[in-house]
């Protein structure tokens, strides 16, 4: 089996033991296996489709696995859970929403949503502190739909930890940022993941901007997946085995890129996104 579990320990965050999810006859996901410690990161990569929103879902109790089992902090995973945050992949805002971003933010406190009820100065205060926390404070009385997508993309972040969680979840929260807005993201979740020893599982195309944070990698390809280290994941042999057929892992100026191709290697196509598109130094 390819998964690898280094840091399996009774006191995981998340634990996901031999999940299937299937659709109809279509398999998504077999076999996925993974411990997560509390404060560790973790990058979720893999192609467009191969099932990495679906695993959040899961993980969020949305989507019932067709096999296996999925604890938080030893629970099975139900919908609603507080003890996760979760930044979904695809929100637009429009440009004419009447919505500050401390309002955007303060969404995260609602009560049809939690079931908590604060005082105006108690919700004040939290919200000014997420702010804070992500640094956000000196656009947050702006309307959020003009702000940048880096901006909203803190703010969201914000939001899905102003209940405190124990995980948090976000789903490609670099792929309409530039290099720089991207490498400040991760610095900052890694920070906050740190400091309030939140374990995060973050989604992306493209780890390279990842790679200075990370402290494993889940690597989705063809419905099976890969857990481990960045130097455990990425080399040829595991990834060849992951997608069934030859695959060449090159290391340019510092940054990885997954090829395929044929035995020699050099007629290949990149499965992870290219090393130009993205990413910031590490
Ligand atoms: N409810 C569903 N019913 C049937 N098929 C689904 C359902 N949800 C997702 N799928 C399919 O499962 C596959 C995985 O989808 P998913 O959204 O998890 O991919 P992803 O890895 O997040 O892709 P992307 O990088 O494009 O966001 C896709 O082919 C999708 O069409
Ligand atoms: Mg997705």
């Amino acid at each position: 089996m390819m998964e690898k579990d280094q840091n399996k320990t009774s006191h995981a965050i998340l634990s996901i033991e031999n999940i299937k999810v299937q659709f109809g006859k279509r398999c998504i996901l077999k076999d996925v296996n993974i411990q997560v410690n509390p404060g560790e990161f973790i990058g979720l990569i893999g192609p467009n489709g191969v099932g990495k929103s679906t695993l959040l879902k899961v993980i969020l109790g949305l989507l019932a696995p067709t096999a296996g089992n999925v604890c938080i902090g030893g629970k099975t995973a139900r919908k609603g859970n507080r003890s996760i945050g979760y930044v979904p992949q695809k929100l637009y805002l429009d440009p004419q929403i009447p919505l500050r971003g401390r309002d955007l933010v303060a969404l995260g406190l609602d009560g049809h949503r939690w079931g908590i009820s604060l005082h105006a100065k108690e919700r004040k205060k939290r919200v000014d502190e997420m702010l804070e926390a992500v640094d956000a404070s000196r656009f947050a009385d702006s309307p959020v739909g003009l702000l940048s997508g880096g901006e909203q993309q803190r703010l969201l972040i914000a939001q899905a930890l102003l209940t405190e969680p124990k995980l948090l979840l976000l789903d490609e929260p670099l792929s309409n940022l530039d290099i720089k807005s991207a490498y400040e993201v991760v610095q900052l979740v890694s920070r906050i993941g740190h400091e309030k020893r939140v374990a995060v599982i973050l989604v992306a195309h493209d780890m390279n901007p990842l790679l200075g944070v990370m402290d494993r990698v889940l690597y989705l390809a063809d419905g099976k997946a890969a857990i481990g280290t960045v130097d455990d994941v990425f080399c040829s042999d595991v990834l060849s085995k992951l997608y069934g057929y030859p695959v060449e892992v090159l290391h340019v100026n510092g940054r990885i890129m997954v090829v395929g191709g044929n035995d020699s290697g050099m007629n290949g196509f990149p499965l992870e996104s290219n090393c130009c598109d993205s990413g910031a130094e590490s």
